[in-house]
Protein backbone atom coordinates (compact mmCIF):
# COMPACT_ATOMS: atom_id res chain seq x y z
CA UNK A 1 0.00 0.00 0.00
CA UNK A 2 1.18 3.93 -0.77
CA UNK A 3 2.75 5.25 2.19
CA UNK A 4 0.60 8.71 2.17
CA UNK A 5 -3.06 9.33 0.37
CA UNK A 6 -4.88 12.52 0.29
CA UNK A 7 -7.58 13.71 2.66
CA UNK A 8 -9.84 16.58 2.81
CA UNK A 9 -11.14 18.54 5.83
CA UNK A 10 -14.32 20.46 5.73
CA UNK A 11 -12.19 23.63 7.67
CA UNK A 12 -8.67 22.91 6.05
CA UNK A 13 -9.29 21.59 2.89
CA UNK A 14 -7.30 18.85 0.82
CA UNK A 15 -4.23 17.71 2.65
CA UNK A 16 -1.17 14.49 2.78
CA UNK A 17 -2.21 12.22 4.97
CA UNK A 18 1.01 9.83 5.70
CA UNK A 19 -0.25 6.16 6.04
CA UNK A 20 2.69 4.18 6.69
CA UNK A 21 4.74 3.42 9.77
CA UNK A 22 7.42 5.56 11.18
CA UNK A 23 10.59 3.76 11.88
CA UNK A 24 13.76 5.84 12.02
CA UNK A 25 12.65 8.81 10.96
CA UNK A 26 11.30 7.50 7.93
CA UNK A 27 7.92 6.29 6.62
CA UNK A 28 7.95 2.84 5.83
CA UNK A 29 5.31 -0.18 4.88
CA UNK A 30 4.38 -2.80 7.40
CA UNK A 31 6.67 -5.88 6.91
CA UNK A 32 3.36 -8.23 6.21
CA UNK A 33 1.59 -5.33 4.43
CA UNK A 34 -1.35 -5.72 6.58
CA UNK A 35 -3.69 -2.32 7.05
CA UNK A 36 -6.61 -1.65 8.82
CA UNK A 37 -9.51 0.87 7.99
CA UNK A 38 -10.18 4.41 9.94
CA UNK A 39 -14.10 4.79 10.44
CA UNK A 40 -15.27 8.46 10.34
CA UNK A 41 -17.64 8.57 13.30
CA UNK A 42 -19.70 11.60 12.35
CA UNK A 43 -21.22 9.40 9.10
CA UNK A 44 -19.75 5.85 9.68
CA UNK A 45 -18.11 5.66 6.35
CA UNK A 46 -14.37 4.82 5.63
CA UNK A 47 -11.63 7.64 5.93
CA UNK A 48 -8.84 5.39 4.55
CA UNK A 49 -6.56 2.72 5.46
CA UNK A 50 -3.45 2.56 7.08
CA UNK A 51 -0.65 0.26 7.39
CA UNK A 52 -1.07 -2.16 10.59
CA UNK A 53 2.40 -3.07 12.78
CA UNK A 54 2.75 -6.81 13.75
CA UNK A 55 5.45 -7.79 16.24
CA UNK A 56 8.08 -7.54 13.09
CA UNK A 57 7.45 -4.05 12.78
CA UNK A 58 7.79 -3.10 16.82
CA UNK A 59 11.04 -5.55 16.63
CA UNK A 60 12.11 -2.91 13.82
CA UNK A 61 10.76 0.19 15.51
CA UNK A 62 12.23 -0.89 18.97
CA UNK A 63 15.94 -1.68 17.21
CA UNK A 64 15.89 1.76 15.97
CA UNK A 65 14.85 3.46 19.50
CA UNK A 66 17.72 1.29 20.82
CA UNK A 67 20.42 2.10 18.45
CA UNK A 68 19.61 5.75 18.73
CA UNK A 69 19.75 5.66 22.34
CA UNK A 70 22.80 3.77 22.47
CA UNK A 71 23.98 6.11 19.64
CA UNK A 72 23.29 9.72 20.58
CA UNK A 73 20.12 10.32 22.28
CA UNK A 74 21.99 9.29 25.70
CA UNK A 75 24.51 11.57 25.48
CA UNK A 76 22.83 13.96 23.31
CA UNK A 77 22.84 17.44 25.66
CA UNK A 78 20.09 18.22 27.69
CA UNK A 79 19.65 21.37 26.23
CA UNK A 80 19.42 20.48 22.70
CA UNK A 81 17.17 17.65 23.79
CA UNK A 82 14.59 20.51 25.29
CA UNK A 83 15.98 22.06 22.41
CA UNK A 84 14.10 19.40 19.73
CA UNK A 85 11.06 19.52 22.02
CA UNK A 86 10.39 23.09 22.03
CA UNK A 87 10.63 23.25 18.32
CA UNK A 88 8.12 20.22 18.25
CA UNK A 89 5.78 22.73 20.11
CA UNK A 90 6.72 25.26 17.50
CA UNK A 91 5.78 23.58 14.50
CA UNK A 92 2.67 21.94 16.12
CA UNK A 93 1.55 25.42 16.92
CA UNK A 94 1.62 26.38 12.92
CA UNK A 95 -0.15 23.22 12.11
CA UNK A 96 -2.97 23.57 15.27
CA UNK A 97 -5.59 23.64 12.56
CA UNK A 98 -4.65 20.96 10.17
CA UNK A 99 -4.28 18.96 13.51
CA UNK A 100 -7.07 20.35 15.06
CA UNK A 101 -9.23 19.16 11.81
CA UNK A 102 -7.86 15.52 11.81
CA UNK A 103 -8.49 14.62 15.00
CA UNK A 104 -11.95 15.93 14.51
CA UNK A 105 -12.12 13.73 11.75
CA UNK A 106 -11.19 10.66 13.28
CA UNK A 107 -12.60 10.73 16.40
CA UNK A 108 -15.79 12.60 16.25
CA UNK A 109 -14.85 15.02 19.06
CA UNK A 110 -15.85 19.36 18.56
CA UNK A 111 -13.61 21.01 16.38
CA UNK A 112 -13.35 23.47 19.62
CA UNK A 113 -12.20 20.64 21.76
CA UNK A 114 -9.79 19.51 19.31
CA UNK A 115 -8.44 22.54 19.28
CA UNK A 116 -8.33 23.16 22.69
CA UNK A 117 -6.55 19.75 22.88
CA UNK A 118 -3.84 20.82 20.21
CA UNK A 119 -3.12 23.98 22.40
CA UNK A 120 -2.71 22.00 25.52
CA UNK A 121 -0.45 19.45 23.58
CA UNK A 122 1.83 22.56 22.74
CA UNK A 123 1.88 23.52 25.93
CA UNK A 124 3.02 19.99 27.42
CA UNK A 125 6.04 19.50 25.35
CA UNK A 126 6.94 22.70 25.34
CA UNK A 127 7.07 22.31 29.41
CA UNK A 128 8.94 19.05 29.04
CA UNK A 129 11.36 21.04 26.81
CA UNK A 130 11.67 23.57 29.52
CA UNK A 131 12.42 20.21 32.03
CA UNK A 132 15.27 18.54 30.05
CA UNK A 133 18.16 20.92 31.30
CA UNK A 134 16.42 20.43 34.96
CA UNK A 135 17.25 17.23 35.67
CA UNK A 136 19.56 16.67 38.27
CA UNK A 137 21.13 14.84 41.31
CA UNK A 138 22.22 15.15 44.79
CA UNK A 139 25.65 15.22 46.65
CA UNK A 140 25.48 13.32 49.21
CA UNK A 141 28.14 14.48 52.32
CA UNK A 142 28.71 11.20 54.10
CA UNK A 143 32.63 11.09 54.94
CA UNK A 144 35.24 14.01 53.98
CA UNK A 145 37.36 10.94 52.31
CA UNK A 146 34.34 10.64 49.62
CA UNK A 147 32.44 12.11 47.29
CA UNK A 148 28.86 11.00 47.06
CA UNK A 149 26.46 11.59 44.28
CA UNK A 150 23.22 10.57 42.59
CA UNK A 151 22.51 10.80 38.97
CA UNK A 152 18.86 10.97 37.28
CA UNK A 153 19.18 8.69 34.43
CA UNK A 154 17.22 7.06 31.16
CA UNK A 155 15.49 4.15 31.00
CA UNK A 156 16.67 3.50 28.12
CA UNK A 157 13.87 2.46 25.46
CA UNK A 158 10.01 3.13 26.46
CA UNK A 159 6.83 1.68 25.19
CA UNK A 160 3.76 3.96 24.80
CA UNK A 161 0.44 2.67 24.25
CA UNK A 162 -2.25 5.90 23.77
CA UNK A 163 -5.85 5.30 23.63
CA UNK A 164 -8.45 7.41 21.67
CA UNK A 165 -10.12 9.74 23.20
CA UNK A 166 -7.47 12.28 23.25
CA UNK A 167 -5.33 10.99 20.91
CA UNK A 168 -3.03 13.69 20.79
CA UNK A 169 -2.89 14.70 24.16
CA UNK A 170 -1.99 11.21 25.41
CA UNK A 171 0.66 11.22 22.82
CA UNK A 172 2.28 14.55 24.02
CA UNK A 173 2.09 13.58 27.87
CA UNK A 174 3.86 10.23 27.23
CA UNK A 175 6.60 11.38 25.06
CA UNK A 176 6.87 14.70 26.76
CA UNK A 177 8.78 13.74 29.56
CA UNK A 178 10.16 10.22 28.04
CA UNK A 179 12.20 12.48 25.70
CA UNK A 180 13.18 15.05 28.04
CA UNK A 181 14.39 12.46 30.36
CA UNK A 182 16.88 11.07 27.71
CA UNK A 183 14.72 8.08 26.67
CA UNK A 184 13.89 6.59 23.32
CA UNK A 185 10.44 5.69 22.31
CA UNK A 186 8.04 3.63 20.32
CA UNK A 187 4.29 4.71 20.49
CA UNK A 188 1.38 2.49 19.05
CA UNK A 189 -1.55 4.74 18.49
CA UNK A 190 -5.27 3.46 18.93
CA UNK A 191 -6.81 1.51 16.47
CA UNK A 192 -9.75 4.30 16.11
CA UNK A 193 -7.20 7.45 15.77
CA UNK A 194 -3.85 6.87 13.93
CA UNK A 195 -4.30 9.80 11.79
CA UNK A 196 -2.86 12.76 13.51
CA UNK A 197 -0.19 11.29 15.12
CA UNK A 198 1.06 9.98 12.21
CA UNK A 199 0.81 13.71 10.38
CA UNK A 200 2.69 14.56 13.83
CA UNK A 201 5.34 12.27 13.39
CA UNK A 202 6.37 13.94 10.06
CA UNK A 203 7.02 17.03 12.67
CA UNK A 204 9.43 14.85 14.07
CA UNK A 205 12.15 15.22 11.79
CA UNK A 206 11.65 19.16 11.22
CA UNK A 207 12.12 19.33 14.58
CA UNK A 208 15.48 18.07 14.46
CA UNK A 209 15.18 14.46 16.43
CA UNK A 210 17.45 12.41 15.47
CA UNK A 211 16.33 8.73 13.64
CA UNK A 212 15.10 6.36 16.12
CA UNK A 213 14.05 8.79 18.90
CA UNK A 214 10.65 8.72 18.23
CA UNK A 215 9.31 6.25 16.34
CA UNK A 216 5.11 5.66 16.04
CA UNK A 217 3.52 2.39 14.89
CA UNK A 218 -0.31 2.32 14.00
CA UNK A 219 -1.88 -1.25 15.23
CA UNK A 220 -3.57 -3.30 17.40
CA UNK A 221 -3.91 -3.84 20.85
CA UNK A 222 -3.94 -7.54 20.46
CA UNK A 223 -0.51 -7.55 18.23
CA UNK A 224 1.37 -4.22 18.41
CA UNK A 225 0.05 -3.18 21.92
CA UNK A 226 0.90 -6.83 22.89
CA UNK A 227 4.56 -7.19 21.33
CA UNK A 228 5.36 -3.76 23.23
CA UNK A 229 4.41 -4.91 26.46
CA UNK A 230 6.07 -8.33 26.46
CA UNK A 231 9.02 -7.07 24.76
CA UNK A 232 12.61 -7.85 26.03
CA UNK A 233 14.38 -4.93 24.59
CA UNK A 234 11.80 -2.08 26.09
CA UNK A 235 12.56 -1.00 29.32
CA UNK A 236 9.44 0.37 30.23
CA UNK A 237 5.80 0.34 29.23
CA UNK A 238 3.54 3.91 29.57
CA UNK A 239 -0.40 2.98 29.09
CA UNK A 240 -3.69 4.77 29.20
CA UNK A 241 -6.56 2.23 28.30
CA UNK A 242 -8.71 0.43 30.47
CA UNK A 243 -8.58 -1.27 33.85
CA UNK A 244 -8.50 -4.75 31.96
CA UNK A 245 -5.90 -3.98 29.54
CA UNK A 246 -3.68 -2.25 32.58
CA UNK A 247 -3.99 -5.79 34.13
CA UNK A 248 -2.67 -7.83 30.89
CA UNK A 249 -0.41 -5.09 30.38
CA UNK A 250 1.37 -5.46 33.88
CA UNK A 251 1.45 -9.46 33.55
CA UNK A 252 3.03 -9.31 30.39
CA UNK A 253 6.06 -6.94 31.92
CA UNK A 254 6.49 -9.59 34.94
CA UNK A 255 6.11 -12.47 32.51
CA UNK A 256 8.99 -10.86 30.29
CA UNK A 257 11.79 -8.89 31.60
CA UNK A 258 10.43 -7.02 34.17
CA UNK A 259 10.05 -3.63 32.39
CA UNK A 260 8.96 -0.57 34.67
CA UNK A 261 5.07 0.05 33.96
CA UNK A 262 3.05 3.25 34.61
CA UNK A 263 -1.01 3.12 33.98
CA UNK A 264 -3.41 5.31 33.34
CA UNK A 265 -6.89 3.66 33.81
CA UNK A 266 -10.68 4.05 34.20
CA UNK A 267 -12.38 6.00 37.14
CA UNK A 268 -15.71 6.50 37.74
CA UNK A 269 -15.49 9.54 39.51
CA UNK A 270 -18.00 11.47 42.40
CA UNK A 271 -18.71 15.10 41.29
CA UNK A 272 -20.10 16.42 45.35
CA UNK A 273 -22.83 19.42 45.52
CA UNK A 274 -23.44 20.50 48.79
CA UNK A 275 -25.87 22.33 49.62
CA UNK A 276 -24.30 25.71 50.36
CA UNK A 277 -22.47 25.53 46.50
CA UNK A 278 -23.63 28.54 44.03
CA UNK A 279 -26.05 25.51 42.20
CA UNK A 280 -25.94 27.45 39.19
CA UNK A 281 -22.21 27.27 38.95
CA UNK A 282 -21.99 23.97 40.42
CA UNK A 283 -24.36 22.44 37.26
CA UNK A 284 -22.25 24.21 35.08
CA UNK A 285 -19.07 22.27 35.96
CA UNK A 286 -20.97 19.14 36.60
CA UNK A 287 -22.14 19.12 33.27
CA UNK A 288 -19.14 20.26 31.63
CA UNK A 289 -17.64 17.57 33.93
CA UNK A 290 -19.43 14.34 32.53
CA UNK A 291 -20.63 15.72 29.05
CA UNK A 292 -17.17 17.09 27.92
CA UNK A 293 -15.25 15.26 25.39
CA UNK A 294 -18.67 12.98 24.83
CA UNK A 295 -18.19 11.80 27.99
CA UNK A 296 -14.93 9.81 27.07
CA UNK A 297 -12.67 11.30 29.70
CA UNK A 298 -10.83 8.82 32.11
CA UNK A 299 -12.04 11.76 35.24
CA UNK A 300 -15.16 12.36 34.11
CA UNK A 301 -17.48 13.40 36.81
CA UNK A 302 -19.37 10.40 36.20
CA UNK A 303 -21.45 9.96 39.93
CA UNK A 304 -23.13 12.97 41.02
CA UNK A 305 -24.26 13.04 44.49
CA UNK A 306 -26.28 16.06 45.15
CA UNK A 307 -27.34 17.27 49.04
CA UNK A 308 -30.96 16.42 49.71
CA UNK A 309 -31.94 19.78 50.33
CA UNK A 310 -30.94 21.21 46.72
CA UNK A 311 -31.42 18.02 44.86
CA UNK A 312 -34.46 18.61 42.92
CA UNK A 313 -33.33 22.23 42.57
CA UNK A 314 -30.22 21.01 40.98
CA UNK A 315 -31.93 18.49 39.12
CA UNK A 316 -34.57 20.14 37.06
CA UNK A 317 -31.73 22.80 36.40
CA UNK A 318 -28.95 19.85 35.09
CA UNK A 319 -31.76 18.85 33.07
CA UNK A 320 -32.00 21.73 30.88
CA UNK A 321 -28.53 22.42 30.79
CA UNK A 322 -27.78 18.60 29.73
CA UNK A 323 -30.89 19.47 27.06
CA UNK A 324 -29.62 22.74 25.36
CA UNK A 325 -26.25 20.61 24.55
CA UNK A 326 -25.57 20.82 20.69
CA UNK A 327 -25.01 17.10 19.49
CA UNK A 328 -24.03 17.23 15.57
CA UNK A 329 -21.82 17.31 13.30
CA UNK A 330 -18.17 17.66 15.17
CA UNK A 331 -16.95 20.58 12.66
CA UNK A 332 -19.54 23.31 13.13
CA UNK A 333 -18.09 25.96 15.52
CA UNK A 334 -20.92 25.89 17.71
CA UNK A 335 -21.31 21.91 18.24
CA UNK A 336 -19.79 20.67 21.85
CA UNK A 337 -20.72 16.61 21.73
CA UNK A 338 -19.94 14.80 18.64
CA UNK A 339 -20.41 11.20 17.76
CA UNK A 340 -18.86 8.75 19.98
CA UNK A 341 -15.42 7.08 18.83
CA UNK A 342 -17.30 4.11 17.42
CA UNK A 343 -19.98 1.55 16.41
CA UNK A 344 -18.24 -0.36 19.39
CA UNK A 345 -18.38 2.69 21.86
CA UNK A 346 -21.66 3.55 21.07
CA UNK A 347 -23.20 0.20 21.42
CA UNK A 348 -21.45 -0.57 24.55
CA UNK A 349 -23.36 3.00 25.75
CA UNK A 350 -26.43 2.19 24.73
CA UNK A 351 -26.10 -1.14 26.65
CA UNK A 352 -25.85 0.87 29.68
CA UNK A 353 -28.36 3.03 28.88
CA UNK A 354 -30.68 0.36 28.80
CA UNK A 355 -29.34 -1.52 32.04
CA UNK A 356 -30.07 1.75 33.46
CA UNK A 357 -33.63 2.04 32.62
CA UNK A 358 -34.58 -1.70 33.18
CA UNK A 359 -32.80 -0.87 36.59
CA UNK A 360 -35.05 1.38 37.81
CA UNK A 361 -33.20 4.52 37.67
CA UNK A 362 -35.46 7.59 35.88
CA UNK A 363 -34.35 9.36 32.99
CA UNK A 364 -33.95 12.64 33.34
CA UNK A 365 -32.98 13.54 29.98
CA UNK A 366 -31.78 11.82 26.47
CA UNK A 367 -31.81 7.88 27.08
CA UNK A 368 -31.53 7.48 23.22
CA UNK A 369 -29.36 8.00 19.97
CA UNK A 370 -29.52 11.08 18.33
CA UNK A 371 -29.25 11.50 14.09
CA UNK A 372 -29.77 8.16 12.29
CA UNK A 373 -26.08 8.37 10.97
CA UNK A 374 -23.40 8.60 13.05
CA UNK A 375 -22.76 7.23 16.57
CA UNK A 376 -24.34 10.38 18.39
CA UNK A 377 -25.97 9.89 21.82
CA UNK A 378 -27.92 12.29 23.68
CA UNK A 379 -26.79 13.74 27.06
CA UNK A 380 -28.56 11.41 29.42
CA UNK A 381 -28.90 11.79 33.23
CA UNK A 382 -30.30 9.18 35.57
CA UNK A 383 -31.51 10.37 38.66
CA UNK A 384 -32.39 8.32 41.75
CA UNK A 385 -29.85 5.93 41.41
CA UNK A 386 -28.58 3.65 43.92
CA UNK A 387 -25.17 2.27 44.85
CA UNK A 388 -26.25 -1.41 44.07
CA UNK A 389 -26.78 -0.34 40.26
CA UNK A 390 -23.99 -1.19 37.47
CA UNK A 391 -24.69 2.39 36.02
CA UNK A 392 -23.89 4.11 39.26
CA UNK A 393 -20.77 1.38 39.93
CA UNK A 394 -18.99 0.59 36.30
CA UNK A 395 -17.06 3.43 33.41
CA UNK A 396 -19.40 4.34 30.92
CA UNK A 397 -17.20 6.41 29.35
CA UNK A 398 -20.08 8.11 27.60
CA UNK A 399 -22.56 11.14 27.71
CA UNK A 400 -24.33 9.55 30.45
CA UNK A 401 -24.50 10.28 34.62
CA UNK A 402 -25.55 8.33 37.32
CA UNK A 403 -27.12 11.06 40.21
CA UNK A 404 -27.99 10.66 43.54
CA UNK A 405 -28.72 12.08 46.88
CA UNK A 406 -27.19 12.64 50.19
CA UNK A 407 -27.87 13.83 53.36
CA UNK A 408 -24.64 14.35 55.67
CA UNK A 409 -20.68 15.26 54.61
CA UNK A 410 -20.04 11.59 56.18
CA UNK A 411 -22.41 9.78 54.36
CA UNK A 412 -20.74 11.30 51.22
CA UNK A 413 -17.41 10.52 51.48
CA UNK A 414 -18.49 6.80 52.22
CA UNK A 415 -20.68 7.07 49.07
CA UNK A 416 -17.52 8.63 47.34
CA UNK A 417 -14.92 6.23 48.37
CA UNK A 418 -16.89 3.12 47.49
CA UNK A 419 -15.66 2.33 44.27
CA UNK A 420 -12.22 0.26 42.67
CA UNK A 421 -11.72 3.32 41.14
CA UNK A 422 -9.56 6.87 42.35
CA UNK A 423 -9.23 8.99 39.55
CA UNK A 424 -10.63 12.45 40.42
CA UNK A 425 -13.36 14.04 42.44
CA UNK A 426 -15.24 17.33 42.16
CA UNK A 427 -16.39 19.33 45.35
CA UNK A 428 -18.65 22.13 45.09
CA UNK A 429 -19.31 24.28 48.23
CA UNK A 430 -18.86 27.41 49.45
CA UNK A 431 -17.25 26.53 52.68
CA UNK A 432 -13.60 26.46 52.85
CA UNK A 433 -13.14 23.95 55.74
CA UNK A 434 -15.85 21.63 53.84
CA UNK A 435 -13.70 21.88 50.29
CA UNK A 436 -10.57 21.12 52.57
CA UNK A 437 -11.93 18.60 54.74
CA UNK A 438 -13.39 16.28 52.19
CA UNK A 439 -11.13 17.19 49.77
CA UNK A 440 -8.35 14.83 52.35
CA UNK A 441 -10.69 13.06 52.35
CA UNK A 442 -11.37 11.27 48.78
CA UNK A 443 -9.59 8.32 47.93
CA UNK A 444 -8.36 9.97 44.65
CA UNK A 445 -5.44 11.43 42.81
CA UNK A 446 -7.22 14.94 42.03
CA UNK A 447 -9.81 16.95 43.54
CA UNK A 448 -11.15 19.96 41.87
CA UNK A 449 -13.34 22.25 43.64
CA UNK A 450 -15.70 24.37 42.25
CA UNK A 451 -14.34 23.71 39.32
CA UNK A 452 -13.82 20.40 37.46
CA UNK A 453 -11.66 18.41 34.58
CA UNK A 454 -8.99 21.18 35.55
CA UNK A 455 -5.75 19.34 34.08
CA UNK A 456 -2.99 21.41 33.36
CA UNK A 457 0.78 19.91 32.38
CA UNK A 458 1.78 21.71 35.18
CA UNK A 459 -0.16 19.53 37.51
CA UNK A 460 0.75 15.63 38.47
CA UNK A 461 -2.52 13.70 37.44
CA UNK A 462 -3.27 10.18 37.75
CA UNK A 463 -5.17 7.73 39.74
CA UNK A 464 -5.68 6.24 43.44
CA UNK A 465 -6.40 2.33 43.32
CA UNK A 466 -7.61 0.71 40.71
CA UNK A 467 -7.20 4.01 38.49
CA UNK A 468 -3.56 3.55 37.74
CA UNK A 469 -0.01 3.26 38.94
CA UNK A 470 2.64 6.43 38.72
CA UNK A 471 1.74 9.76 38.21
CA UNK A 472 1.72 11.73 34.48
CA UNK A 473 2.30 15.85 34.56
CA UNK A 474 4.05 18.18 36.22
CA UNK A 475 7.52 16.99 38.07
CA UNK A 476 6.30 13.95 39.07
CA UNK A 477 6.28 12.38 35.46
CA UNK A 478 10.63 12.50 35.24
CA UNK A 479 10.44 10.31 38.23
CA UNK A 480 9.12 7.70 35.70
CA UNK A 481 11.97 7.93 33.18
CA UNK A 482 14.60 8.02 35.67
CA UNK A 483 16.45 5.63 37.34
CA UNK A 484 18.82 6.98 40.19
CA UNK A 485 22.46 5.85 39.76
CA UNK A 486 24.74 6.19 43.04
CA UNK A 487 27.68 7.35 42.60
CA UNK A 488 30.55 6.81 46.06
CA UNK A 489 34.16 8.14 44.67
CA UNK A 490 36.87 7.40 47.42
CA UNK A 491 39.25 10.28 47.34
CA UNK A 492 41.92 9.26 49.29
CA UNK A 493 42.39 5.98 47.28
CA UNK A 494 42.87 4.16 50.30
CA UNK A 495 40.67 1.19 51.74
CA UNK A 496 39.66 2.33 55.54
P1 LIG B 1 -8.36 -0.38 25.47
O1 LIG B 1 -7.81 -0.32 26.83
O2 LIG B 1 -8.57 -1.71 24.83
O3 LIG B 1 -7.47 0.51 24.46
C1 LIG B 1 -6.50 1.47 24.81
C2 LIG B 1 -5.19 1.17 24.11
O4 LIG B 1 -4.71 -0.09 24.54
C3 LIG B 1 -5.29 1.09 22.59
O5 LIG B 1 -4.11 1.62 22.02
C4 LIG B 1 -5.33 -0.40 22.35
O6 LIG B 1 -4.86 -0.77 21.07
C5 LIG B 1 -4.40 -0.91 23.42
N1 LIG B 1 -4.57 -2.32 23.78
C6 LIG B 1 -5.71 -3.05 23.75
N2 LIG B 1 -5.46 -4.32 24.13
C7 LIG B 1 -4.14 -4.40 24.40
C8 LIG B 1 -3.28 -5.44 24.84
N3 LIG B 1 -3.73 -6.68 25.07
N4 LIG B 1 -1.97 -5.17 25.03
C9 LIG B 1 -1.48 -3.94 24.82
N5 LIG B 1 -2.25 -2.91 24.39
C10 LIG B 1 -3.56 -3.13 24.19
O7 LIG B 1 -9.74 0.39 25.48
P2 LIG B 1 -10.99 0.23 24.50
O8 LIG B 1 -11.29 -1.21 24.30
O9 LIG B 1 -10.77 1.05 23.31
O10 LIG B 1 -12.14 0.91 25.36
C11 LIG B 1 -12.80 0.14 26.38
C12 LIG B 1 -12.99 0.95 27.62
O11 LIG B 1 -11.74 1.33 28.17
C13 LIG B 1 -13.71 2.28 27.43
O12 LIG B 1 -15.10 2.11 27.40
C14 LIG B 1 -13.26 3.00 28.67
O13 LIG B 1 -14.03 2.60 29.76
C15 LIG B 1 -11.83 2.55 28.87
N6 LIG B 1 -10.86 3.51 28.31
C16 LIG B 1 -10.26 4.37 29.18
C17 LIG B 1 -9.40 5.34 28.72
C18 LIG B 1 -8.75 6.29 29.65
O14 LIG B 1 -8.48 7.43 29.28
N7 LIG B 1 -8.40 5.88 30.85
C19 LIG B 1 -9.13 5.50 27.29
C20 LIG B 1 -9.76 4.50 26.46
C21 LIG B 1 -10.61 3.56 26.97
MG1 LIG C 1 -10.11 -3.06 24.28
Amino acid sequence: MSLSTKLETPVTGIYTQPTGLWIDNQWVEAIEKNSFEVINPATEEVICSVSEATDKDVEEAVSAARRAFEGCWRTTTPQQRGIHLTNLAQICEKNIDNLAAIECLESGKSISTAKEEIFAVIGCLRYYGGWADKIEGKTLDINPETLHYTRQEPLGVCGQIIPWNFPMLMLAFKIGPALATGNTVVVKTAEQTPLAALVFADYVKQAGFPPGVLNILSGSGKVAGAAISSHMGIDKVAFTGSTAVGRTIIKAAAMSNLKQVTLELGGKSPNIVFSDADIEQAVSWVNFGIYYNQGQCCCAGSRVYVQESVYDAFIEAFKKRAQAISVRDPFDAKTFQGPQVSQRQFDRIMGYIEEGKKSGATVKAGGKRQESKGYFIQPTIFSNVTADMKIMQEEIFGPVVAVAKFKTEEEVIKMSNDSPYGLAAGVHTKDLNTAIRVSNSLLSGTVWVNCYNMVHHQQPFGGYKQSGIGRELGEAALANYTQTKSVAICLSGALF
